[in-house]
């Protein structure tokens, strides 16, 4: 795809990434795309229709990883219409306001541009690169656009980064140039210069409410390594449960100093040929006295719902959990699950779901594995269609976890938290 470049640029001065180190961090508020408090927001929608379309998104995306991890590819995930949370962003200067989505399973951050040759319909105002004072291209040559295999040197001008990220079969993918603004998420005090993708040619199935992408993941251009020391090289998210009426926390930075009710574990980040994504090397899992053995990596992941394990671990962790619930499963599982029960029956879940890590056990309470619909109980563990796919754990199982990462010591932590109240 040959992308026009058609405006030119203000020089200002570059704001240098380096900060001081802070001690606390920066809170904003992640907002679930279903929770009452986002824009894409549908009230008349049931929560089976929401769930439904998450458990879509979920399976989508998961497929997504799937290509991911196996080709080398360094990031083509790029879908506003997938991630699971929202964030205000505010890019420019003047500010421009935009929700985009918070995604840790991704690395690029962009935003679909004014200038754009083919643009998907957008709710909010898009940003203007020529009316940001603040806004520069990035150079060919910054070690951004030379390292990335998505990148390359615009030819006619010579000295502009193109980007093309394309995804699946390539129906849907975001191009355009590489530049570097200020950005800052909710009115938070990181306001820096960042480098992100100015989206000029965007095709597929784009959300009209989304402005564009913040990646969240290990790579060097997600905005978490970018920020790098001025947010000590850590953020953390705290999920609250899907239909809540209070937002998610996302804190680039240490996490808010809080009593915790049991010790953090602490597990060491496992080095895989894609960076982008982070892994931890799941040893069991456990209900009670019986334990599956696993020894396979685990993508902790925020912007999948549901968390999926290979085919026999998953079948070996079904049997217990139906060995532990009298009732009979219904026979025809809700679209996208495998296993749920009728409510009617009066089930009781009288089990938690260990996750054994390095460093300690994960203690998943039943909402954390379980969806309750209407008429209905979902399992919300799934298996994966191949034995080599990547095992997920979604963002319902991380709902009340403090769930921090650590770039630099590469750890990441959960510590069990009550993430509708205040840090
Ligand atoms: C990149 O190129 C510009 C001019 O084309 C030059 O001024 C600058 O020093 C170069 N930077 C690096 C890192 O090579
Ligand atoms: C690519 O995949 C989408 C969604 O699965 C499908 O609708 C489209 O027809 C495919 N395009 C090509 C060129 O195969
Ligand atoms: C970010 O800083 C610039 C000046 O450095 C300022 O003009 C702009 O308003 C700030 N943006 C926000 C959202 O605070
Ligand atoms: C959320 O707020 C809505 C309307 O303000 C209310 O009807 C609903 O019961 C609340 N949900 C919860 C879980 O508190
Ligand atoms: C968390 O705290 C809120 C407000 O204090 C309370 O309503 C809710 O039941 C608590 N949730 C859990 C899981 O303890």
């Amino acid at each position: 795809m040959h992308i026009i470049l058609i405006y030119f640029l203000l020089t200002l001065s570059f704001h240098h990434l380096q900060g001081e180190t802070q001690n606390d961090g920066y809170t904003i508020n992640l907002i679930h795309r279903y929770s009452p408090m986002s824009p894409l927001y549908n009230s008349a929608m049931t929560l089976e229709e929401r769930f439904q379309r998450l458990a879509h998104h979920s399976a989508t995306r998961h497929i997504r990883h799937i290509n991911n991890l196996k080709s080398n590819y360094f990031d083509t995930d790029i879908i506003p219409s997938d991630g699971d949370y929202l964030v205000k962003m505010v890019i420019g200067n003047p500010p421009v306001d935009l929700y985009a989505i918070a995604d840790t399973g991704s690395d690029l951050i962009w935003v679909q541009c004014k200038a754009c040759d083919v643009c998907y319909s957008q709710t909010t105002e898009m940003f203007d690169p020529k009316k940001s004072s603040s806004f520069k291209t990035l150079p060919c040559n910054s070690t951004f656009c030379s390292n990335d295999p998505n990148m390359q040197c615009d030819d006619d001008t010579g000295t502009d980064c193109e980007y093309f990220y394309a995804y699946g079969n390539g129906s849907t993918m975001s191009a355009g140039i590489m530049g570097t603004d200020l950005l800052t998420l909710d009115s938070t005090n990181t306001n820096t210069s960042c480098v992100f993708g100015c989206g000029l040619v965007q095709d597929g199935g784009f959300d009209n409410n989304a402005g564009g992408l913040v990646g969240l993941g290990g790579g060097p251009l997600s905005l978490v390594s970018q920020l790098g020391p001025t947010i000590s090289n850590k953020f953390s998210y705290c999920l609250t449960p899907t239909t809540s009426n209070y937002t998610s926390r996302l804190t680039l930075g240490n996490s808010p100093s809080t009593t915790v009710s049991k010790p953090a574990v602490v597990t060491p980040l496992v080095n895989q040929d894609n960076p982008t994504y982070y892994s931890v090397n799941l040893k069991a899992i456990s209900i009670g006295h019986q334990e599956v053995e696993v020894n396979k990596d685990l993508v902790i992941d925020s912007g999948s719902t549901l968390t999926y394990l290979d085919p026999d671990t998953y079948s070996r962790l079904e049997s217990i959990v139906k060995a532990l619930i009298p009732e009979e499963p219904m026979e025809n599982p809700l679209p996208g699950f495998k296993l749920c029960f009728d409510k009617k029956t009066g089930l009781k879940i009288a089990f938690h779901i260990n996750f054994k890590l390095n460093g300690g056990d994960v203690l998943l309470v039943d909402s954390n594995f379980f969806i309750e619909f209407s008429k209905s109980v979902c399992f919300s563990i799934v298996p994966s269609e191949g034995d080599d796919d990547p095992m997920i754990l979604g963002n319902i199982a991380q709902v009340n976890f403090e769930v921090e990462f650590d770039l630099k010591r590469k750890t990441v932590s959960f510590t069990p938290r009550n993430c509708t109240q205040n840090p």
